[in-house]
């Protein structure tokens, strides 16, 4: 077995690296706190396999004094240098290898690892888990699974048992998969070498739902709703692959077909808000079939358009996908008030300027989709909202854009809160400059009216 020499002050990081150096080179670690104990013991058992030291250890030096010793002893000992070396000392690449960053027990795990002959191969089978998690809902969207499915019981710290709840090809009730739902189960596992082709069978089948021409209407939200948040999350986390593509692309097609086959508005929309799916899917979608409206009534009833205005309410809060309560927040004083940690506010400062530089990496995305996410809260640059002292020109598909979701909000705000909605001109007004929207403005009270 091999022995591997650590001098690092802090506990947890110590703790840390006994137990990978164990795990995935099978070396004992042997503790020690400063230069002279390394020393001491070198004197002792000059065979250790390898030292690992931090830089600076209470303002002392401790590499510099184990190197000077293992040159002036003709030891041949690697020694791993946890911490920036500042000054050059003679001989020391020929010994030591340098982790800079103090924290990154991982890197000196691995570092270490290759000093004592740990196949890369080998380690990084071991360091990745042979189960990965797959987020239960994805499950309400299939009937059955092309793998096996797991759920993970813990045994014991860092210790856990995978145990078989879905057979490979075996159709499985919904029952099952609301029950563990309902349970907080928020995660099956899967074997980690299907992981990649899984998102491709759930997207695959969701776009074969969406194209089936014999669901009625109300199903067809439900698993246009599932779809846009798998999607949306495998986009966040992952960028576009093939296959969310794929199904980005039908979803944003079934919300113009409903848009297009439900010549009435309001209907729609009442399905729509009234449908137990998520926030985000019910905002992206309503935005879509009010611009839709908007552009028709202004007699720029264009395919292409409608396109422009699906893809843009698609992806313009991409950046709640992990938290859509966030995606309420629609002012700056409302996200003054919000008490948000730092992450969090900045996530909504910055939301729309996030989401158009996702959206730049879809290769066919429509043109000038980017542009009008970066201004859908009525800035130009996608950071922040439009306020009262603020108030912006922007392009006329924008404006068509920032009315739908002004419109959304309040909708949703009606449907959430209660409260008697407003009309939209005066909401409006406090951020806008409604001389520049008024064919708008008038295109959607028209069909307000018309309904
Ligand atoms: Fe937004």
């Amino acid at each position: 077995m091999a022995q591997v020499i650590v001098v690092e002050d802090n506990q947890t990081m110590l703790d840390l690296l006994t137990l990978n150096l164990k795990t995935f080179a099978s070396a004992d670690v042997i503790p020690r706190e400063n230069a002279a104990e390394v020393i001491d013991l070198l004197s002792l058992l000059p065979s250790v396999d390898l030292i690992i030291a931090k830089n600076y250890i209470k303002n002392q030096n401790v590499p510099h004094a184990i190197v000077d010793f293992l040159i002036d002893n003709r030891l041949d000992i690697p020694v791993i240098i946890v911490g920036d070396v500042q000054e050059d000392y003679p001989g020391i690449e020929e010994i030591a290898t340098t982790v800079s960053d103090t924290k990154d027990w991982e890197e000196i795990v691995k570092t270490a690892c290759k000093s004592l002959g740990v196949s890369e191969e080998s380690l990084t089978k071991k360091m990745s888990p042979d189960f990965v998690p797959v987020p239960t809902r994805y499950f309400l969207s299939l009937e059955s699974t092309f793998c096996d499915v797991y759920i993970r019981i813990k045994k014991g710290p860092g210790d856990y048992q995978f145990v078989k709840r879905i057979h490979q090809g075996e159709k499985y009730p919904m029952d099952v998969v609301n029950k563990y739902i309902n349970q907080g189960l928020k995660h099956f596992y899967i074997a980690k070498e299907y992981e990649e082709n899984f998102t491709n069978f759930v997207s695959n089948q969701l776009v074969e739902k969406l194209n089936d021409k014999s669901i009625k209407l109300d199903e067809k939200i439900d698993i246009m709703a599932e779809g846009y948040s798998i999607a949306l999350q495998e986009i966040y986390k992952m960028g576009f692959t093939s296959a969310t593509v794929q199904l980005a692309e039908s979803i944003v097609h079934s919300m113009i077909d409903t848009f297009k086959v439900n010549p009435e508005m309001s209907p729609l929309l009442f399905k729509i808000i009234n449908s137990k799916t998520g926030y985000l899917y019910r905002h992206a979608h309503m935005c879509s079939i009010v611009s839709s409206e908007i552009l028709k009534n202004m007699g720029r009833d264009k395919k292409e358009l409608h396109e422009t205005m699906a893809y843009a309410a698609f992806f313009k809060d991409i950046a709640f996908v992990e938290n859509e309560e966030l995606a309420k927040i629609s002012t700056f004083n409302a996200l003054e008030e919000s008490e948000l940690d730092e992450f969090s506010w900045d996530l909504v400062f910055n939301h729309a300027q996030e989401a158009a530089n996702i959206v730049r990496k879809l290769e066919d995305a429509p043109l000038d989709v980017d542009t009008i996410i970066k201004n859908h809260h009525g800035t130009t640059n996608g950071r922040g909202f439009a306020t009262e002292n603020n108030k912006t020109d922007f392009p006329k598909l924008s404006l068509i854009f920032i009315v739908a979701v002004e419109f959304t909000n309040e909708l949703l705000a009606f449907k959430e809160l209660g409260r008697k909605p407003r009309p939209i001109v005066d909401i409006l007004k406090e951020k806008y400059d409604v001389s520049k929207m008024k064919d708008i403005i008038h295109a959607l009270e028209k069909t307000i009216k018309n309904s």
